[in-house]
């Protein structure tokens, strides 16, 4: 199978390279890469006025699977990503059963290969059930190739437990994702602490209780060496303690999601239970200082966090509201009208940030074009103009924050391994 993409603008930051350039693709791998490339038996595309980067790979999502298959599975949860030019995900494990144990992880990743849209990475929980009592079996996930471990959703409150799970790791070198919000800190609240919550009466979670969880696995990070990826991080004040830690040569990453990029608590103002997310939608300030830790590199991945519930778990009152919202199809396209073309981020930053860094971070194949590499491939138009019609998603979980925003930038196609997953908006039939 050969396919040689024609004329597109080329962006990859692994190269330096962003120029007009053709790209051939041979038995699911770059072959060749260069101005003028013809070949006779070949599919061709024209990608010219098209944007061809590496194919975005997504470090954090649900995709639900075993158990709540109500919410997503790993096919609708693919479709959504290749639909929104992703063609790598890393999935969560608070499933039912939890993820904690490797004959979990060998079923996803069949299915994945078997019927996927998009390859998935698997996340193993560090403790069983994600109960924070006892360590799960990591060495064991460890050797059927998780990508890291994680209890997302929940902190590990006992620092006992998180201080044995990252000695441990390093016998393996696989990082911890931590999700940090201090549970009992927390506990109260269903938004971001602030004027917003106070004015519509909702109680609020403080930034405090996500910065003191995130100082805590900083210094958990720096006592054992273990490599510690803070997810969505959401406050001013957590993202400048990885800051310093960074500046201290603690083997810290962190990673940030588009709503907190790109919106803020007073997207809760009319109640909307689509708004309510874990860590919550901050004020203005802890959005603009995420922006600037992105541009200064504190901030290693731009993430989305899809986590999508089933419509009627979802469209309750606000409090009652599951957190989490479906992010796969909109990713890309928020990122390119609020950050993109408002000049606050450039191509280069987002392509780094949504494909080429999350790989090396997690040692990821892909993230690149470079000749030799898996041809995972997102096409984009900068120029195309949509509205978000949530009716139209292939994920399972429609509520969204971003329902009918008019969006600048869109991925028109989407290569897996070399093949076609989706084209046009469209997917590829299987
Ligand atoms: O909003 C969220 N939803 N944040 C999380 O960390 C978990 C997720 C979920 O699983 O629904």
């Amino acid at each position: 199978m050969k396919i040689l993409i024609k004329n597109g603008r080329v962006v990859d930051p692994t190269q330096k390279l962003d120029a007009v350039t053709d790209i051939l693709i041979e038995n699911g791998k770059i072959k060749k890469l260069g101005q003028g490339l013809t070949l006779a038996d070949c599919e061709t595309f024209d990608a010219a006025g098209l944007v061809v980067t590496p194919g975005l790979i997504d470090v954090h999502t649900h995709m639900r699977e075993p158990g709540l298959e109500a919410k997503e599975d790993i096919i609708s949860g693919t479709k959504a990503a290749a639909a929104g030019g992703v063609t790598t995900v890393a999935c969560m494990p608070n499933t039912k059963p939890v993820i904690d144990t490797s004959i979990v992880i060998s079923g996803i990743k069949q299915r994945a290969a078997a019927d996927g849209y998009a390859h998935v990475e698997v996340i193993g929980a560090i403790s069983k059930g994600e109960r924070g009592e006892e360590l799960a079996e990591m060495g064991d996930m460890a050797q059927k190739g998780v990508m890291a471990f994680s209890d997302d959703g929940h902190y590990v409150k006992s620092s006992r437990l998180f201080t044995l799970a990252a000695k441990y790791v390093t016998t393996f070198d696989k990082p911890l994702i931590c999700h940090a919000i201090d549970p009992e800190l927390g506990a109260e609240g269903y938004m971001h602490e602030g004027a917003v919550s106070a004015r519509i009466g909702v109680p609020g979670v403080p930034s405090v209780a996500e910065d003191i969880a995130v100082a805590r696995d900083c210094l958990i990070a720096e006592y054992t060496g273990a490599h510690v990826h803070i997810a969505h991080v959401a406050s001013k004040g957590a993202i400048e303690i990885v800051r310093q830690a960074k500046k201290r040569g603690v083997n810290i990453t962190s990673e940030v999601t588009v709503h907190h990029l790109t919106l803020t608590d007073e997207a809760c103002i009319k109640y909307n239970p689509a708004a309510r997310v874990s860590p919550p939608l901050r004020s203005k300030e802890h959005v603009e200082a995420l922006r600037a830790a992105v541009l200064d590199g504190t901030v290693d991945a731009i993430v989305t966090d899809h986590a999508p519930h089933a419509p009627e778990e979802k469209d309750v009152e606000f409090r009652y509201a599951p957190c989490g919202f479906c992010g796969l199809e909109t990713s890309l396209a928020v990122i390119l009208t609020d950050l993109y073309y408002t000049k606050i981020f450039d191509l280069n930053t987002i392509i780094s940030k949504m494909s080429c860094e999350p790989a090396k971070l997690f040692k990821i194949n892909g993230g690149t074009l470079k000749e030799g590499s898996i041809a995972d491939i997102t096409i984009m138009d900068l120029n195309k103009e949509w509205t978000v019609d949530s009716s139209k998603f292939y994920t399972r979980g429609k509520a969204t924050p971003y329902e009918g925003k008019v969006c600048k930038g869109k991925a028109v196609a989407t290569l897996l391994a070399g093949e076609f997953v989706m084209r046009d908006g469209v997917l590829c039939t299987k």
